[in-house]
This record gives structure tokens, C-alpha cells and sequence, in this order.
């Protein structure tokens, strides 16, 4: 039984890690294998109770969701969803810093890290393009190095631009490639060198959209301009589940999140300038509203903890139902 329980198929993470950087050996090797017996969940935890008298039931769901102790990196996380995912992941515990093209971050971001500093949480800014490959490699392996570990990444940057598909020019295509596909690559690889650097089973959410596996309509006032967006998402989600395979041995996850139409910058800058556009849209899920920023917050926290350690390879749709019919 103890030989099964080192087996790979119950490698698992202790709920709470202690910082690796002050781990020896040993830890580090209970850090990222079994349960310890005083972490047991669920119905196994219920049958050990009524074995062992000793051991105190008590509720452990929101626990698992614990990233106390651990160090996130979220690309686009200056503002909008990406901004709104890191402080989720802050809030549940984690280091978080958030990369994006800036040299400086704006109001948001401030607010945001002032707020989270108030819970005794840490969230720092670095400013990286994420297109740039080593630039990406680089910052990732200092924050790697100063905090000992990476243990979630949520690569989020992204841009959205439009022609009509048999206008679109090559260098727009490209830009839209290099943010969207690239810059998530380039993102995702530089945490997960981190993770194997230090043999974390970590978790990487690839942001998609359900753009990646359904064409919706009234994009851009009734036409559908988003072929270099729609293209560049459909890759990510494919991405997550190549490296899942990929990275699976190692104990690393890779999921996609795919939401649907939610109110930010990016998409206001057509909801604000196209009249009526926010009602069309709306009336395309049945929920019949747009989603808000805060309501990836479950969703990516879930992704991020131990609350998913056997979720990796899917591509999990967040759309109000707008791919449902
Ligand atoms: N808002 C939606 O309805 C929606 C729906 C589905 C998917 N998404 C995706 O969610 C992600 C976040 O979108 P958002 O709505 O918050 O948009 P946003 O424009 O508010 O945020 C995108 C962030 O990415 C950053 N960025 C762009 N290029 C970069 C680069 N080269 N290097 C580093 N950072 C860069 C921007 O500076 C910005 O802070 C995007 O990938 C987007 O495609 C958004």
C-alpha cells in the first residue's frame, strides 16, 4: 500500500506548501506527492474518522482552494479580466505579479494592489512584452528565483482587432498571432520551466474564449471581422491540450478558459462606439446580459488550486450559455 500511495497515479500536493525556497529534500517531496494522513478529504476522511476517534471532522472544501503560500504569474494583468483573475487568486492566497506591456501600471492596478496589500497579500508589477520570447523566459525565472517557486500562471494578455477575411492584411494577422497565440506560448512556457525547475505540479490556464470554438455573431455591428481573433483562440485552446499531454508526466496542468462576452476595455471600445451592439449581444446567451469581470473569479481560483487536481487538457466554457444553442 505505502509503494502505491508513491506511485505517480496518487501524486498530489499537501494543501497548504510551505515555501520551497525553505523546503530540504523531504518536504519538497511531500509538498508535491500524497496527501499527508491529517489532510485527508471527503469520504476518506469520514471513514478514517470513524476508524480513529482522534481525528476531528471538520470542513475542508474551501481549504482546497487555499493558495496560501504559493506564487502565481498572470499576463494582461494590469486591467481587465486578467487583473480581476490575479486579485482572485491574491484573495485565495497566493504571491501574485502581474506582467503586461506598461513600463508603468494604471489606476486600476494601483487600487487593486492596494487593496489586496491591505489583506496581507503581496501583488507586484513587472512590465514584459509578452511577444518576446526571453524577455517572457527572463522575468518569469527572477520571480522564480526570489520567491522560490511558480505555482499558477494565467496567461491573459491579449488584443482584439478586425477586418473583413478577405481584406485582412498580413502584419495585422501577424500582431494578433503574436499577442494572442504567441505571447500565451511564450507565457506558458516561462512558468512551467519555473514549475519544473522546482518539481511543482503547477496549473496553467490558457485565457481562449469561446470565440476559439464558435464564430458569434453581430462581432462588429452584424459582420464578422474577427477571423485573426477567432483563429488566434482556437490555437490557445488546442495549445492547453498539447502541453497538458505534454506536461502531464510532470504533474503540471494546462487548462483553457473560454469566457464569453464580458464588459472590459477591449470590448468597450466596440460596445461603446457601435449603438445597440450591447443589447445584440446580450440576447445571445440566455442569461441575456453580458458577463461581468468577477464572475471568472470561482472559476479561475478552482483552476489554480488543488480544488482541480485532476481537471487538465479542457477547455472550460464560462459564457452565460452563449455556446448552448
Ligand atoms: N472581454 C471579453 O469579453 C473576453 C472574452 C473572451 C476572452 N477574452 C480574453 O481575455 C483576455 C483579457 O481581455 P480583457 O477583456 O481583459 O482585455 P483588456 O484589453 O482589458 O486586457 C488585455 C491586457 O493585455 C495586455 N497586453 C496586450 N498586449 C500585450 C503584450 N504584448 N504584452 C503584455 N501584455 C499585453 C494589455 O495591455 C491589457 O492590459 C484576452 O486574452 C481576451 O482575448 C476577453
Amino acid at each position: 500500500m505505502a509503494a502505491l500511495l508513491r506511485s505517480p497515479i496518487f501524486r498530489y500536493r499537501s494543501i497548504v506548501p510551505k515555501p520551497l525556497s525553505r523546503c530540504n529534500t523531504a518536504s519538497r517531496f511531500f509538498a508535491t506527492t500524497i496527501r499527508a494522513q491529517s489532510n485527508l478529504i471527503g469520504v476518506a476522511a469520514a471513514l478514517k474518522a470513524q476508524s480513529d476517534p482522534s481525528l476531528k471532522p471538520k470542513a475542508t472544501l474551501f481549504s482546497e482552494f487555499s493558495l496560501d503560500g504559493r506564487v502565481a504569474v498572470v499576463s494582461g494583468g494590469k486591467q481587465g479580466l486578467g487583473l480581476e483573475m490575479a486579485m482572485a487568486l491574491s484573495e485565495a492566497g497566493a504571491t501574485v505579479y502581474c506582467m503586461d506591456l506598461q513600463a508603468t501600471p494604471g489606476a486600476e492596478f494601483n487600487a487593486t494592489r492596494d487593496y489586496v496589500r491591505k489583506l496581507g497579500r503581496k501583488m507586484e508589477y513587472v512590465s514584459v512584452d509578452v511577444t518576446k520570447q526571453k524577455e517572457v523566459w527572463d522575468a518569469v525565472e527572477s520571480i522564480g528565483t526570489q520567491e522560490g517557486r511558480v505555482d499558477a500562471c494565467i496567461a491573459a494578455a491579449g488584443i482584439l482587432n478586425g477586418s473583413h477575411c478577405l481584406e485582412y492584411k498580413d502584419v495585422d494577422f501577424q500582431k494578433v498571432m503574436d499577442v494572442n497565440t504567441n505571447g500565451v506560448l511564450y507565457t506558458a512556457q516561462a512558468a512551467g520551466r519555473q514549475m519544473d525547475r522546482y518539481k511543482i505540479p503547477g496549473s496553467i490556464i490558457l485565457i481562449a474564449s469561446m470565440s476559439g470554438s464558435l464564430t458569434n455573431r453581430n462581432q462588429h455591428g452584424g459582420a464578422h471581422p474577427w477571423v485573426a481573433y477567432n483563429t488566434s483562440k482556437s490555437a490557445v485552446i488546442q495549445m492547453a491540450r498539447s502541453m497538458a499531454c505534454e506536461l502531464g508526466p510532470k504533474g503540471i496542468r494546462v487548462n483553457s478558459l473560454s469566457p464569453g462576452h464580458i464588459y472590459t476595455a477591449m470590448t468597450a471600445a466596440y460596445l461603446e462606439t457601435v449603438p445597440g451592439l450591447g443589447d445584440e449581444w446580450a440576447k445571445l446567451n440566455p442569461l441575456g446580459r453580458l458577463g461581468r469581470s468577477d464572475e471568472l473569479r470561482g472559476v479561475v481560483s478552482w483552476l489554480a488550486s488543488d480544488a482541480s487536481t485532476f481537471c487538465t487538457g479542457s477547455d472550460i466554457l464560462v459564457t452565460g450559455g452563449h455556446h448552448a444553442w
